[in-house]
């Protein structure tokens, strides 16, 4: 047989066509005939009708509405409306989604108990994770896979109402501050960044201009297909696990430096740079430097070949909003040198590295007050909707548990000796 461009010896099979199709297909599973692609550069893991990419062109779109478009005229809501139930929402849908959310804000007393079992170093999104999962405890209803639609949108309610009552009070741990509870009266935005930042005995009212640029960032950061934490929720929810299982794994995944813990590691290298004296082409050479272990954070993409269409949008609310706020972040001007500096290097150009929407988003973070550790946990809060619209197609696509394969390469004989 020859296949994938080796030859195989097939035994001598005796009998009709069938028996020997067969056995041929018993012997390719036994040789392990499968595409191997390691991190699916090549091989997608499902198919999927809620946001589309051109990775050429640089296109970002949501249920087929653009990025750009979605970002200037639509609230975060309304586009967690859009990615969830597939279209944006009337007035009256979305009065009724937003008023569902409110009633959902506040969370178990019992909460309490976990968070203050998290020491104050930690990471705030160990702790987001860890209280998202805890929502199987306090709504175990959502452990049984035969729930009605009914209950399932009650659980996502539920995840969208209370993940900023969760990131505030992951927050407050970690500063060692008592925890607010949420203000209803407030929209979604203001009420998370009241919950942040108010101390007892201190007023506290949100600038309409960072509520604003919190919630455009929301919006960018709201789906992005099949990567590392979105094919995580799905792996996971495939197995039927509750979706705050589901969920809580992707948070996890999106924690990591090469995913959503990039934003964190982007603001850490450009502190890195300004304390060195800002010397931007010291610090491109460095990342020339295969000898190097120095490399440029927030810079490429596996789907993007030239432009991250988010990176464009952030990069221009950052002049934006730190004018308007009256901010002077001279790390802002490093960022803007590495860009400029990256873009008119070959090195860079051949290997597709150019800003992506990590490069900026931590120098509004910053410019909004949030601190650094926080960052992570802002792309969790605007991926949310994402996670759940690509978990609840899975789950409506009835898609089979995920299992990939692998080329077993060990030892496949081997005589057992006793000590
Ligand atoms: C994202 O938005 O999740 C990041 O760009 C990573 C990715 O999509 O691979």
């Amino acid at each position: 047989l020859s296949y994938g461009g080796k030859e195989y010896e097939l035994p001598v099979i005796e009998g009709t066509e069938n028996e020997k199709a067969i056995d041929i297909a018993k012997l390719r599973g036994q040789t392990g005939l499968i595409t191997i692609d390691p991190g699916f550069k090549n091989t997608g893991s499902t198919s999927s009708a809620i946001t589309y990419l051109d990775g050429e062109n640089g296109i970002l779109k949501y249920r087929g509405y653009g990025i750009e478009e979605l970002a200037e005229k639509s609230s975060f809501l309304e586009v967690a409306y859009l990615l969830i139930y597939g279209d944006l929402p009337s007035q009256k849908e979305y009065e009724k989604f937003t008023r569902e959310i409110t009633t959902h804000t506040l969370v178990h007393e019992d909460i309490k108990k976990i968070l203050d079992g998290f020491p104050s170093r930690s990471h705030p999104m160990g702790v987001l994770s860890s209280l998202i999962c805890s929502l199987t405890a306090f709504y175990p209803e959502s452990l049984d896979p035969t729930r009605n639609e009914e209950a399932v949108n009650l659980s996502i309610i539920r995840l969208l109402a209370k993940i900023p009552t969760f990131a505030a009070w992951a927050f407050k741990n970690k500063v060692g501050h008592p925890v607010n509870y949420p203000d209803n009266s407030l929209d979604y935005c203001s009420n998370f960044l009241k919950m942040m930042f108010a101390l007892p005995a201190e007023g506290y009212d949100a600038d309409p201009v960072v509520a604003k640029a919190l919630d455009q960032l929301l919006i960018l950061h709201a789906d992005h297909e099949q990567n590392c934490s979105t094919s995580t929720v799905r792996m996971v929810g495939s197995s039927q696990a509750s979706i705050y299982a589901s969920i809580s794994a992707g948070i996890n995944a999106l924690w990591g430096p090469l995913h959503g813990g990039a934003n964190q590691a982007v603001i850490e290298m450009l502190e890195e740079i300004k304390a060195d004296g800002g010397d931007t082409k010291k610090f491109i050479d460095k990342a020339k430097d295969k000898n190097d272990p120095f490399r440029l954070m927030g810079f490429g993409h596996r789907v993007y070949k030239n432009f991250d269409p988010r990176a464009k949008i952030i990069k221009k609310a950052a002049d934006d909003v730190l004018a308007k706020l009256g901010v002077n972040d001279p790390i802002l001007d490093i960022a803007k040198e590495l860009e400029e500096a990256a873009l008119s290097d070959q090195y860079f150009i051949d290997r597709n590295l150019y800003p992506n929407v990590d490069f900026y988003s931590g120098i509004i973070y910053r410019a909004l007050g949030i601190p650094t550790d926080m960052f992570t946990v802002m792309f969790a809060i605007g991926r949310l909707p994402g996670w759940i619209a690509q978990w609840k197609e899975m789950r409506e696509n009835n898609e089979p548990i995920g299992r990939p394969r692998q080329v077993y390469t060990g030892a496949t004989e081997r005589e057992y000796v006793s000590m």
